[in-house]
């Protein structure tokens, strides 16, 4: 019977009572009842074209952080960075003009989706304040922070729900089944299948598609996580970015210690400590929809915790674009000498390069380094990070840049010229979170543009001039040593 097949395919069906299997000769599946009524299926949605305004995503609906001390306009989410659930970041990258929505009279005809996964728990061994937290004596009356039973590394149920949120369409251009890519690491594996699933249908999915795993590991060629084949991103000029965080934390979260300690009895709290519950505020929400850690913290404290994330992301990143070239020409890879995978990646059945819609799932980090890659020089126009301070103008958000279930997408699209002999021009831009990036970092696009429109040939040439002044050999493997951060704003050393 069909039941049968229909159990190995559910992903939970491991966790089922035994009694499972007995009970479901109860519950025939939807074949076996019949009577489906008529079931015509409508046009693939391309409201991202069609809508008569771009949808945006502006709450954070199901969840709830709220603290009875903040201004009414104040939603410490906003100030979660990485660990913010994503929303519509409208002009933040500089183009208020623009957008989501493409242009009047164009026509979109391809799509690159860089995806994070949603809300996930928290990485493995990093908070140490929450184990700490069963030996302290907790006396705040009105709202006892309980000892977190949060899971690790996958994906919170929240997260599950983001990815089905996302846009989707072009498929009617496949003339074979689409590759999707992700990496190996489990809580990537899951966004990309829900996703699928959000995209494609709960029932086609796992049919519609073929399921590109790479490998996440030490010494793996993967350009989803180029940091695995690069040693320098993982020495010294990578901790830089947690060297500066805490010596920020030790700035911003002085008072809160002083404040805090006076509640809690059996541990001394520090800095670090104090930071972890800011941690489990945003985990917990975005776990089980509500913390009692958020709370705990001011305004001030919550913009404080947000630009320390801005610190760990700004002083800790690397590059990685050849694919995308290779994708927008057309043209296969022939040389993988970089974080490309020459078995993987040098053959038009795992790396094909004739989709309408590309998409690829990896991690926040990774879309950090390829707003560097891409030289999104709006994000930096704010200069190198302080330490001791915050600037006023801060224009590295990373809230903005890489929030749960962030995604930059190139939207490539054809657009009527009157001066062009065909009528018509190629265009690409770029949307992260819904929000257009300005080109200006890249030769032949610098030209500004409202809606953040370059000519397709001209991104072309200007991103071929990019990579091939980057130096990955040196930069990865070379013996460089810990650079000024004055030095680091595109993303290379200055020798
Ligand atoms: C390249 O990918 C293949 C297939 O996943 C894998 O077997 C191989 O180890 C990878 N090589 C490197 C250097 O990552
Ligand atoms: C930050 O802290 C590290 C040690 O954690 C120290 O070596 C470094 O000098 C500090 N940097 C700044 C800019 O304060
Ligand atoms: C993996 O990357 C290294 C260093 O960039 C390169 O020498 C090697 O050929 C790559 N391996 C594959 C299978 O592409
Ligand atoms: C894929 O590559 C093979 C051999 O390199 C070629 O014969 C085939 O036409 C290619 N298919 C597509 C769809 O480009
Ligand atoms: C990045 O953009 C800045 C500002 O437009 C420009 O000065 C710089 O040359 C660009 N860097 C690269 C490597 O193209
Ligand atoms: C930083 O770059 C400048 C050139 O812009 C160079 O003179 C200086 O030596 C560099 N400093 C370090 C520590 O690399």
């Amino acid at each position: 019977m069909v039941s049968v097949l229909l159990l190995a395919a559910l992903p939970f069906a491991a966790a089922l009572p035994h009694s499972y299997s007995a009970s479901i000769f109860y519950f025939p599946d939807a074949a076996e009842v019949g009577f489906a009524g008529p079931t015509p299926t409508g046009a693939e949605p391309e409201a991202i074209q069609t809508a008569p305004a771009a949808p945006v995503k502006s709450d954070t609906y199901p969840l709830v952080a709220d603290g009875a001390a903040y201004s009414p306009s104040f939603n410490p989410m906003r100030y979660w960075g990485n660990l913010s659930p994503w929303f519509s970041v409208g002009g933040a990258f500089g183009l208020p003009e623009a957008s989501p929505q493409v242009p009047s009279g164009c026509e979109l005809t391809q799509a690159h989706i860089v995806q994070r996964h949603g809300a996930r728990y928290p990485t493995s061994g990093t908070n140490k304040f929450a184990a700490l937290l069963q030996n302290a004596v907790v006396n705040r009356p009105d709202s006892p922070p309980r000892v977190p039973s949060l899971g690790a590394e996958i994906l919170t149920p929240f997260g599950r729900k983001q990815l089905y949120d996302l846009y989707g369409h072009l498929l009617s251009g496949f003339t074979q089944l689409p590759v999707f890519r992700t990496t190996s690491e489990w809580r990537m594996v899951q966004s990309a299948r829900n996703w699928a699933a959000g995209f494609f249908g709960l029932e086609e999915y796992p049919t519609s598609y073929y399921e590109e795993i790479i490998i996440e590991e030490d010494g793996y060629n993967n350009t989803l996580v180029p940091w695995n084949d690069c040693a320098n991103a993982n020495g010294d000029l990578y901790e830089m970015g947690s060297w500066y965080a805490n010596n920020w934390t030790e700035i911003y979260l002085k008072g809160a210690v002083e404040r805090l300690q006076q509640y809690v009895d059996g541990v001394e709290l520090t800095t670090t400590y104090v930071s972890e519950m800011q941690d489990l505020c945003a985990y917990e929400t975005v776990s089980i929809g509500y913390s009692k850690f958020c709370d705990l913290f001011t305004e001030e404290e919550w913009k404080g915790y947000q630009y320390a994330n801005d610190l760990d992301f700004w002083y800790a990143d690397g590059p990685g674009t050849l694919p995308l070239l290779a994708r927008l020409t057309q043209t296969p890879m022939t040389l993988f000498d970089t974080t490309t995978n020459g078995t993987l990646d040098g053959n038009n059945i795992t790396f094909p390069l004739n989709q309408p819609i590309y998409m690829d799932a990896t991690h926040d980090t990774n879309i950090a380094s390829i707003a560097v890659a891409m030289n999104f020089t709006s994000m930096v126009a704010s200069g190198p990070l302080p330490v001791d301070h915050i600037p006023l103008d801060l224009s590295y958000n990373t809230q903005h840049i890489a929030p749960f279930a962030a995604h930059l997408v190139g939207q490539v699209m054809t657009c009527p010229v009157t001066d062009s002999p065909s009528g018509s021009e190629k265009y690409i831009r770029w949307l992260l979170n819904d929000g257009a990036v300005p080109l200006t970092g890249i030769k032949y696009c610098e030209e500004p543009n409202k809606d953040g429109l370059c000519l397709l040939g001209n991104f072309i040439k200007g991103m071929q001039e990019r990579v091939a002044e980057v130096d990955f050999q040196y930069d990865c493997f070379g013996d460089v040593s810990v650079p000024y951060p004055d030095n680091l704003t595109n993303g290379r050393y200055i020798r």
